[in-house]
């Protein structure tokens, strides 16, 4: 079956034809994010497989199912841009890789605090500078703070167990707890209200859903600690940026680490460095010494990118051999 990838980049074809490489399967690659316009490029192909910009609401599904597609293979472990009620309606079904490396996210998670506690990314251009002032580059340690995990799945715990490791305090907060959490040191669940009083760090960790939506807004940040460092490496809806952004003009926040946003379908994965960036809202955050943005690179690792190849590629089998698709998201509604 022919499959369509969407919003590919190079280092998708390097790393699908490599694992494509004993199936023979025909792949066709675009640039192009799926949208309403470019769904025509999946005329022919049964399969589509898209990433975390790419776009499928109801009309966009509509039409791919008037084409001819019956898989949406997500290359991602977030299906939050896909309309699943319309894709379930439609007949269509759609296959995620639920786990490629939950280290790699939670990794760069931890490499965002370290760069943002120790202003790492202005000691190393003043040391370009031949600038050895220590001036404004005071942090902190990390031994002894509380850090609270917002999601304690896959990367929420791999983000907590890494913690320990420095000697923190660990708060949890999930709608669903587990024991996994709490076998990790002190690590103890506690209310969101509690979490968002008693952290230090806050890092979330848990899927954009309607109840997570703006889980980060004016009343959760009022009740944060001064100073407070808040990580996002999730989703972008996660937080409202104008609240975020009083926090940090109020001094309430004092660092903001952010590898999503919720605006970064218009950003993101693309070299706009020739363009004038017509987004005033993440141009301010931008502008802050205390923040720091990375694009979206928290699963980029030569680990994720092979495990990503080779799962996807697993769900369409199955799909195309008529077998239970181990990795099928279902509609919940
Ligand atoms: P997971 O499904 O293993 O864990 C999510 C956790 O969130 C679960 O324990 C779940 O019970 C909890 N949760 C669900 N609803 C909640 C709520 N209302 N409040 C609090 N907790 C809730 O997922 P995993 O693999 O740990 O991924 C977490 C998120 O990380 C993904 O949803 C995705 O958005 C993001 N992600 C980001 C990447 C990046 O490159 N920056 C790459 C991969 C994932």
């Amino acid at each position: 079956m022919k499959i369509a990838f969407f919003s590919s980049k190079a280092y998708d074809r390097q790393f699908f034809q490599q694992a494509n490489h004993p199936h023979q399967r025909e792949m066709v690659f675009f640039d192009a994010q799926l949208n309403l316009d470019t769904a025509i490029l999946a005329e022919d192909c049964p399969v589509i497989c898209l990433f975390v910009n790419d776009q499928a609401p109801a009309p966009v599904l509509e039409k791919l199912a008037a084409q001819g597609t019956k898989l949406i293979a997500l290359r991602s472990a977030g299906y939050n841009n896909v309309d699943l009620k319309t894709a379930a309606d439609l007949g269509l079904k759609v296959v995620h890789v639920p786990s490629y490396s939950p280290h790699a996210v939670a990794e760069h998670t931890v490499g965002l605090i370290l760069a943002l506690n120790r202003k790492l990314y202005r000691a190393y251009n003043r040391v370009r500078d031949d600038n050895f002032s220590l001036e404004g580059l005071l942090g902190f340690d990390l031994h002894g703070t509380t850090v609270g995990v917002i999601g304690t799945g896959k990367i929420g715990l791999a983000f907590a167990q890494i913690m320990n490791g420095f000697g923190c305090h660990l708060l949890g907060y999930d709608a669903f707890p587990n024991d996994k959490f709490t076998a990790i040191g002190q690590a103890l669940y506690v209310s969101l209200n509690e979490l968002l009083a008693h952290s230090d760090i806050i890092s979330l960790h848990c899927p954009l859903l309607p109840e997570t939506h703006y889980l980060i807004n004016t009343n959760t940040i009022a009740q944060m600690k001064p100073g407070v460092m808040l990580i996002n490496t999730s989703r972008g809806h996660l937080i409202d940026t104008q609240a975020v952004i009083q926090g940090i003009k109020s001094h309430k926040i004092g660092f903001l680490g952010i590898d999503v946003y919720e605006e970064e379908e218009e950003l993101f994965f693309t070299d706009h460095s020739d363009t004038i960036i017509q987004d005033d809202t993440f141009q301010l955050l931008q502008s802050f010494p205390n923040v720091m943005i990375t694009a979206h690179q928290g699963f980029f690792t030569h680990n994720a990118l092979q495990t990503i190849a080779a799962t996807t590629l697993a769900n369409i089998a199955e799909f195309e051999q008529n077998k239970p698709l181990t990795y099928q998201v279902i509609c919940p509604h």
